[in-house]
């Protein structure tokens, strides 16, 4: 399979920062997270166009989840940013296919890679590949996680360790081989100063209790620790360990939650910045994590959430 950058004409990378769909139905949302704050007179809350820096240029990159909604953004900011991007997916081909074109797009080298990151042999099996074939691993995002939802008292066990899974032991896995790999190989001079970077991302649940969603609140909170003892261990390797903790995303995983005029309003109750994020919001912020930027900024969480950890009920109570 082709891996390296699209050179067919009329695909040359993009001078922006991520790409935006422009159809229809994104025009329709444009209105949508437009209209309420024209009616209360506040300015237009629209996401960032300013171009995506190369900062990570030469570094390879493994995003787990990565055929759409988070992982998407995030895989396609790190090609606009200049890295190798390896693009792991557990059902459908056909979009991770789609992520990697607009990798490549970028000028980037991608390749997809089927893996259940919840079997530790599918996950080191995916290392091995991945390392094949992109000579190295650098930056790791933990992305892959889901939400099945219950009432605590109807909560079954399967749906609890289903979660517990993916979010918490499936992030283990991935983590532990790239932290091998990153022992094994050491710094690479000119390309990093760090010899690997690891990205778990999270979410606002790790720090706000969820009612109806305990699985998944749980799993984010047990992340938080993951992490941080995870950083604590490997700092002196010079391997960086931070999260990531988006807010509300406008993905597949809560379009209940931002697909209605009515919905929409509902949710910008709980966001003090008026507007859902989107992916490339939290692909930015990863670009700048995996980057010798951030390079003094270990075992922290980043909360990309438009301030929706800020307790913004307390705007007008207390
Ligand atoms: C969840 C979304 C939710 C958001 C804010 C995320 O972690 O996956 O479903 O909208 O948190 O509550």
């Amino acid at each position: 399979m082709n891996i390296g950058p699209d050179t067919t004409p009329g695909n040359a990378p993009s001078s922006g920062g991520a790409a935006r769909p422009a159809d229809e139905t994104q025009e329709l949302f444009r209105r949508l997270r437009w209209e309420h704050l024209r009616e209360a007179g506040l300015p237009e809350a629209a996401p960032p166009v300013c171009p995506i820096l190369k900062l990570l240029k030469g570094q390879k990159a493994l995003v787990t989840g990565a055929s759409s909604g988070i992982g998407r953004g995030i895989a396609i900011a790190l090609a606009h940013a200049g890295a190798d991007v390896a693009i792991n997916y557990a059902s459908s081909s056909t979009d991770a296919d789609a992520a990697a074109e607009e990798a490549r797009r970028c000028g980037s080298a991608a390749l997809v890679h089927k893996a259940d990151i919840t079997s530790e042999a599918q996950v080191e099996s995916m290392f091995a590949t991945v390392i094949e074939r992109l000579g190295t691993i650098d930056i790791l995002v933990n992305n892959a996680g889901i939400q099945d939802d219950a009432p605590f008292e109807s909560m079954t066990l399967d749906q609890w360790n289903r979660v517990l899974a993916v979010n918490l032991t499936g992030q283990f896995l991935c983590a532990r081989e790239a932290v091998r790999e990153f022992r094994r190989r050491g710094i690479r001079p000119g390309i990093s100063c760090a010899a690997g970077k690891i990205i778990f991302i999270s979410s606002v649940h790790d720090l706000i209790p969820w009612a109806g969603h305990v699985n998944y609140a749980a799993s984010k909170g047990g992340l938080a620790m993951l992490m941080r003892s995870l950083a604590q261990e490997v700092a002196p390797h010079r391997i960086r360990a931070n999260s990531i903790s988006p807010g509300a995303l406008r993905t597949g995983i809560n379009t209940d939650a931002w697909s209605t005029p009515e919905a929409y309003r509902e949710l910008m109750r709980l966001i003090p910045c008026r507007r859902i994020g989107e992916p490339d919001d939290i692909g930015r912020a990863t670009v700048w994590l995996a980057s010798d930027d951030s390079d003094y900024v270990h075992g922290t969480t980043l909360y990309v959430d438009g301030g929706m950890t800020l307790y913004p009920g307390f705007a007008s109570g207390g």
